[in-house]
C-alpha cells in the first residue's frame, strides 16, 4: 500500500498549491461533505467547524503527513492524539470513505488541471495510508474498550460547586447499568453527548476525568463558558473561515456566533441535576500519566483555570496508589483556585509535595483575564519549584494557549528538555510546542 517514488513525488509537488489554499480546501470539503451527509453534524463540534479550527487541523495534518511521507515517525504523537480523539467520538472505519471522497474532491477543485489522473491516484493512496494508520489504531482502542461500545448512560449522582462564584462545577457520574467501570490513565477525558434545545444536532464535548479511577463513578469538572472566551476564536484568520463556513445549510444548526454563552457547559450547570442522565464514551486521550510503572522522579503539575481537572486526577491517583514521587503543584486561576482546599490538605500530609497558587491580576469584569500574561508568575518560580536540579523531572502543563506558550518558553529558558514536558489544550488541534 506504500507509495512508490513516482507517486510520492507527485504528491509532494502539489503540496505548495494545496498549502496555499488550505483554508479554501477546508471550507469546500466540510461544506460539501456536511451538505450531503448532514448526519455527520452529530459528530463534529459546531463551534470548531465555524471557527475553522477543525477543518484546518485535519487539512494541515494530511499535508504534514504527505510532506513527511518517508519519515512518518515524527508524526506519530500527533496521529496518536487524533486516533484517541476519534475513538472517544466513536468514529468508525466506514466514515473514512466519506471523508476521503470529499477531501479529494476539494483537492481537485483547488488543483484544477494539475490534478491529473496520476496525481489523483497518488493522493488517494496517500490518504488511505494515513486513514489505515488511524483506523488501525482506533480499532485497537475499540478492542481495549471491550464491551463498552459507543454511548453509555450515566446518572448524575451529585453536583458540587468548586468555586464560590459557582462557575466551576464537578459532577459525580454513575453508570446506569450498574456494572463496574474500567480504569483509565489519569489525564484522559470522556466525550459527553447532549441534546440541547434549539440545536438540531447532538452536541459532543470532551471533559477530562478529574479524580482517580473508581469502579463505581467518574468525576468531571465543568467551567461555565460565559461566551467571552476569545481563546476559542483562534484569531482573525479563523474568523475568515468562520464566515466562509457559515453556509445556508448551517442556519438550521442552531445559534453559533462568537460571544454567545457556551451551549453544553451552561446547559449542564443550569439544567442538569442530580438523578438526570447523560451519555458518555469510554475514557481516552494521549495526555496521561503512567502510574503503573515504578518511577520516583519528581513531577511538576502546572495548570490554569479549569484545566486543572486532568492534573487533579493525576494527583489523586498518586495519593491513592501511594506513589512517592516528589510533586510540585503550580496553579494559576482568575478567581478562587478550584480544588485548592483538597490540594492543600494533600500537601499537608505529604512532606515531599510543594504548592504555589497564582491569581490573575486583572479584575473579574475584565474579559481579557484569560489571555493576560503569565510571564511574571513563571518568573517568580524558583529552581526548586520546578525541580530543575533533576534532569528527569516530568512536567505536565494544561491551560489556554497563551499560558502553554509562556510555560513552554519559560521551561525552555530554564534548560528543560522538550521530551520531559507534556501539554494538554482544551481545544481541537495539538499545541505546537516551541521548545529546544
Ligand atoms: C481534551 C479536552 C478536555 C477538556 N476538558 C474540559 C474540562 O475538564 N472542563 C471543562 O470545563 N472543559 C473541558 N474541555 C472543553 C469542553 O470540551 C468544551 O469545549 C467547553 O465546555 C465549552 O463548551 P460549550 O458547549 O459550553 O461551549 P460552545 O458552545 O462550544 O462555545 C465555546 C465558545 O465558542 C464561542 N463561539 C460560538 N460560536 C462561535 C463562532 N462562530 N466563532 C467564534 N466563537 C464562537 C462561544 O461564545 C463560546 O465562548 C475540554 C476539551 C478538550 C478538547
Ligand atoms: C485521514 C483522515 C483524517 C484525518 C487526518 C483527521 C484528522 C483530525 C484532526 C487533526 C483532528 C483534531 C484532533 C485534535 O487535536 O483534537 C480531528 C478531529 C476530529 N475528527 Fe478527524 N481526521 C480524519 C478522519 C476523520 C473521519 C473519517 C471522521 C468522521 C466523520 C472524523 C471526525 C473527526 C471529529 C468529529 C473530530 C473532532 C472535532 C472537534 O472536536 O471539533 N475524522 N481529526
Amino acid at each position: 500500500m506504500a507509495l512508490n517514488y513516482k507517486e510520492s513525488k507527485l504528491v509532494k509537488e502539489t503540496i505548495p498549491a494545496l498549502r496555499q489554499h488550505g483554508e479554501h480546501i477546508s471550507t469546500v470539503f466540510y461544506k460539501t461533505m456536511l451538505r450531503d451527509h448532514p448526519e455527520l453534524h452529530n459528530y463534529f463540534n459546531t463551534v470548531n467547524m465555524h471557527t475553522g479550527k477543525q477543518p484546518k487541523a485535519l487539512t494541515q495534518l494530511i499535508l504534514a503527513f504527505a510532506s513527511n511521507i518517508v519519515n512518518i515517525s515524527e508524526l506519530v504523537p500527533k496521529l496518536e492524539r487524533v486516533a484517541q480523539k476519534h475513538a472517544s467520538l466513536n468514529i468508525q472505519p466506514e466514515h473514512y470513505e466519506i471523508v476521503g471522497k470529499y477531501l479529494l474532491r476539494a483537492f481537485s477543485a483547488v488543483l484544477g488541471p494539475a490534478m491529473t489522473p496520476d496525481v489523483k491516484m497518488a493522493w488517494t493512496k496517500a490518504y488511505w495510508v494515513m486513514a489505515k494508520m488511524l483506523t488501525g489504531r482506533e480499532v485497537h482502542l475499540y478492542r481495549e474498550f471491550e464491551e463498552w461500545k459507543g454511548w453509555r448512560k450515566f446518572m448524575i449522582y451529585s453536583k458540587k460547586n468548586e468555586t464560590i462564584e459557582g462557575n466551576i462545577v464537578s459532577f459525580l457520574l454513575k453508570p446506569v447499568d450498574g456494572k463496574p467501570l474500567p480504569t483509565f490513565m489519569p489525564g484522559q477525558y470522556i466525550t459527553l453527548r447532549l441534546t440541547v434545545p434549539g440545536m438540531k444536532y447532538a452536541q459532543l464535548r470532551q471533559y477530562s476525568l478529574s479524580d482517580a479511577p473508581s469502579y463505581d463513578h467518574y468525576r468531571i469538572t465543568v467551567k461555565r463558558d460565559q461566551g467571552s472566551n476569545w481563546d476559542y476564536a483562534g484569531g482573525d484568520d479563523a474568523m475568515t473561515v468562520s464566515s466562509a463556513a457559515t453556509s445556508a445549510s448551517d442556519s438550521s444548526i442552531g445559534s453559533v456566533h462568537p460571544g454567545r454563552p457556551g451551549v453544553v457547559s451552561n446547559s449542564l450547570i443550569d439544567e442538569f441535576h442530580e438523578g438526570d442522565s447523560i451519555e458518555l464514551t469510554h475514557p481516552a486521550g494521549a495526555f496521561s500519566l503512567n502510574t503503573n510503572m515504578d518511577n520516583s522522579m519528581p513531577l511538576v503539575l502546572i495548570s490554569a483555570g479549569v484545566c486543572v481537572a486532568p492534573l487533579m486526577a493525576m494527583l489523586n491517583t498518586l495519593v491513592e496508589k501511594r506513589i512517592n514521587r516528589p510533586v510540585s503543584w503550580i496553579q494559576a486561576s482568575r478567581h478562587d483556585a478550584p480544588f485548592r482546599a483538597e490540594v492543600e490538605a494533600i500537601a499537608k500530609r505529604h512532606p515531599n509535595m510543594r504548592t504555589k497558587f497564582f491569581r490573575s491580576r486583572l479584575s473579574d469584569s475584565d474579559v481579557l483575564s484569560y489571555t493576560s500574561s503569565f510571564d511574571d508568575d513563571f518568573l517568580s518560580l524558583t529552581p526548586d519549584d520546578l525541580y530543575l536540579s533533576n534532569s528527569s523531572t516530568d512536567f505536565y502543563v494544561t491551560g489556554p494557549e497563551l499560558f502553554l506558550t509562556q510555560a513552554a518558553s519559560h521551561l525552555s529558558k530554564q534548560g528543560v528538555k522538550k521530551e520531559r514536558v507534556h501539554f494538554e489544550i482544551f481545544s481541537v488541534g495539538s499545541f505546537e510546542v516551541k521548545m529546544a
